[in-house]
């Protein structure tokens, strides 16, 4: 299984303090962002990890990085120009992948479960993760049958169909990359994660699991205080592998 960690975009929603750095190397109470998905990959034992950044700050993430040595795995980049949504990372990190199947984490996303048994097991279709959140128009949003079964995901919805967003943790087969090849841009002119989910969907072959644990998407001023609080208050959770 090959990781990815996407960790481009402008991060302009954290201005100004993403006017000097990239935003998934900012604190999260006493590491950089970027450690805690890092964490939740190593723990799987995924250690070929493409770490995918903006063109700003490139060195900043060698320099913390590396060669990935230090954490036991081994890293490599690209620089991906522009901003041309999530499923980017699958046509941008083509040869990384190969032949393997994939795990992409998002680079500002804090999971604060082990999730290793459900990287580990993963083996055909696509593997997504939901959680119950109280502003869901802000994600992709799953809408379920009364049985439990996902119907369908829709990305940033006025008005959503249950209270479940997909969380930025995706784990594929090797056909993501084809899939992510034929995307057409949508209204807001990215290649959207939520269409490979939805393509893997009607073939019935997205699984979709729920996650109890506390989720952070840090990627605005409130989520990353309420992090790094959290973190504060649990920071046993992330010891091992060096960071
Ligand atoms: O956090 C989970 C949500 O992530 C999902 O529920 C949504 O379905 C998914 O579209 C995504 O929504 P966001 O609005 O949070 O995506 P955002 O544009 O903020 O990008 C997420 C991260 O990925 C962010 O840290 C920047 C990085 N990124 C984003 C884009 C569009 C890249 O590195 N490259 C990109 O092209």
């Amino acid at each position: 299984m090959k990781g990815i960690i996407l960790a481009g975009g402008r991060a302009t929603r954290l201005l100004p303090l993403t006017a000097v750095t990239s935003k998934q190397l900012l604190p999260v109470y006493n590491k950089p962002m970027i450690f805690y998905p890092l964490y939740t990959l190593l723990k799987a034992g995924v250690k070929d990890i493409l770490i995918i950044i903006a063109p700003d700050y490139a060195g900043h993430f060698l320099h913390l990085l590396g060669s990935g040595k230090k954490f036991g795995a081994n890293f490599v980049y690209e620089i991906q120009e522009e901003p041309r949504g999530l499923a980017d990372a699958f046509i941008i990190g083509e040869d990384f992948i190969g032949d393997d199947n994939v795990v992409m984490i998002l680079g500002d996303n804090i999971f604060t479960e082990d999730l290793s048994e459900h990287i580990k097991s993963f083996s055909s279709g696509g593997r997504v993760f939901a959680k119950e959140v109280p502003d869901p128009q802000r994600y992709g949003v799953v809408e379920f049958d009364r049985q439990g079964k996902a119907l369908s995901i829709e990305e940033k919805p006025t008005t959503p169909k249950s209270n479940y967003c997909v969380t930025g943790l995706y784990l594929y087969d090797n056909r993501v990359v084809e899939f992510a090849k034929n995307l057409k841009p949508s209204a807001r002119g990215e290649i959207e994660i939520t269409d490979i989910n939805n393509k893997f969907l009607e073939s019935g072959e997205l699984d979709v699991r729920i996650i109890k644990g506390e989720w952070f998407d840090a990627g605005t001023f409130d989520s990353l205080l309420k992090a790094s609080v959290w973190v504060a208050q649990h920071q046993d959770r992330w010891e091992g592998f060096g960071l």
